[in-house]
């Protein structure tokens, strides 16, 4: 491998990416009433791509009204207000140089009823997460299982919410397939046991993952990109596997492999991780069945780290470092000593604290 590959650019269908590093998608909860991020948050977007970032990821957007906001404050991109405001930061990102991707989602069962309109929580299999809402200190509901109805209603969330992405000029448009979020949940049997058509096999499982895929895809225009995040850990019980073991992970990555998509994005806690009880981390075991270009995230922190995670996969992207430190691209390329920020100070996400 070249030493230099961070640096160096990398095609994603017709769009070259200038480096190899990115923001990943990071939830922010700024929003009012309008369901737009407050400018500040905006404005931490625009000012990594100025600093260097060779794309950057919005976080992760809700769609449909109904039931799929998980967490106060999220944004949508559904009314011209909420299009317009994407716009501009959109046009600023290219400006500097860089890609802007979204990412959209639908919490499923970790989805918070009262603050979605319809008040409705539902999910693949009526099975609430074990722990506590962090954020109401109180059981999550007990989803309903999604009937045909609510997939329909879902998959067109997803379907708009890309018409307005699509609009805001966005180079890509990221489906959030990772994290226990309901994409996860229909791919995890931990989560999915449903007797129908969505649910047992690997290839049962993900099949709602490819309506939505495929019914995205249909709105993108040839000049964008469409990616997928996807994830063997999820942010609730979290001791479980999402995936059985190595041929389960691989059959999923075979079944996106063969769908309509320009990216994979791996998100792990560390991408050195070895996974699924074998010595080969998340990217090697990925980059076994698929020729896709390749993200991945997990405590990529300093050079050396973004380096060696090139080695296994096209494009890092950084969580918490890209959020603290706004010099971050420019301390990769002077190789300088960077820490590793903990949770807690990330923390500062979520706060009317402004970053740096
Ligand atoms: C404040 C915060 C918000 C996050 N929100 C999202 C999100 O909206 N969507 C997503 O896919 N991942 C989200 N993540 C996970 C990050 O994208 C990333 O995978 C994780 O932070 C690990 O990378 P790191 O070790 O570089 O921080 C979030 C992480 C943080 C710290």
């Amino acid at each position: 491998m070249s030493k230099d590959k961070l640096f160096q650019p990398f095609q994603i269908k017709n769009h070259t990416l200038k480096n190899r590093i990115g923001v990943a998608p990071m939830t922010r909860m700024s929003g009012d009433e309008t369901s737009i991020p407050r400018k500040d948050v905006l404005d931490f977007l625009v000012r990594r791509a100025e600093n260097g970032a060779g794309l950057v990821y919005t976080e992760a957007l809700v769609t449909d009204y109904e039931s799929a906001q998980g967490y106060p404050g999220q944004a949508r991109i559904a009314t011209q207000p909420q299009i317009d405001a994407w716009k501009s930061v959109v046009r600023k990102i290219q400006d500097a140089g860089s890609k802007a991707i979204i990412q959209l989602f639908h919490c499923g069962r970790m989805a918070w009823p009262e603050i979605n309109p319809a008040k409705r929580s539902i999910a693949p299999s009526a099975i609430a997460p074990k722990q506590d809402n962090p954020l109401t200190q109180s059981p999550y509901p007990l989803p309903e299982a999604m009937s045909q109805f609510d997939i329909n209603h879902v998959i067109n969330g997803f379907v708009q919410s890309v018409k307005g992405a699509v609009e805001a000029g966005f180079d890509g448009i990221e489906i959030h397939g990772a994290h226990g979020y309901l994409i996860s949940q229909f791919l995890s049997s931990y989560s999915n046991q449903r007797t129908d058509g969505y649910g047992g096999s690997v290839a049962n499982r993900f099949r709602f993952a490819r309506e939505v895929i495929r019914a995205v895809k249909e709105n993108i225009p040839d000049d964008r990109m469409l990616l997928f995040r996807i994830s063997n850990w999820a942010i609730a019980d979290m001791e479980v596997s999402l995936f059985a073991d190595r041929e389960e992970w691989q059959e999923c990555i075979h079944l996106l492999d063969e769908e309509p998509i320009d990216a994979i994005s791996v998100s792990t806690y560390n991408f050195k991780t070895p996974a699924f009880g074998t010595d080969k981390n998340m990217a090697q075991l990925t980059r076994e069945v698929t020729k896709l270009p390749l993200l991945i995230c997990g405590k990529i922190f300093d050079r050396q780290t973004a380096d060696a995670a090139l080695e296994d996969a096209d494009i890092a992207l950084s969580g918490k470092s890209m959020l603290l430190n706004p010099d971050f691209v420019e301390d990769l390329r002077l190789g300088k000593e960077l820490k590793v920020y903990s949770s807690e100070a990330a923390n500062i996400a979520y706060t009317q604290e402004p970053l740096p």
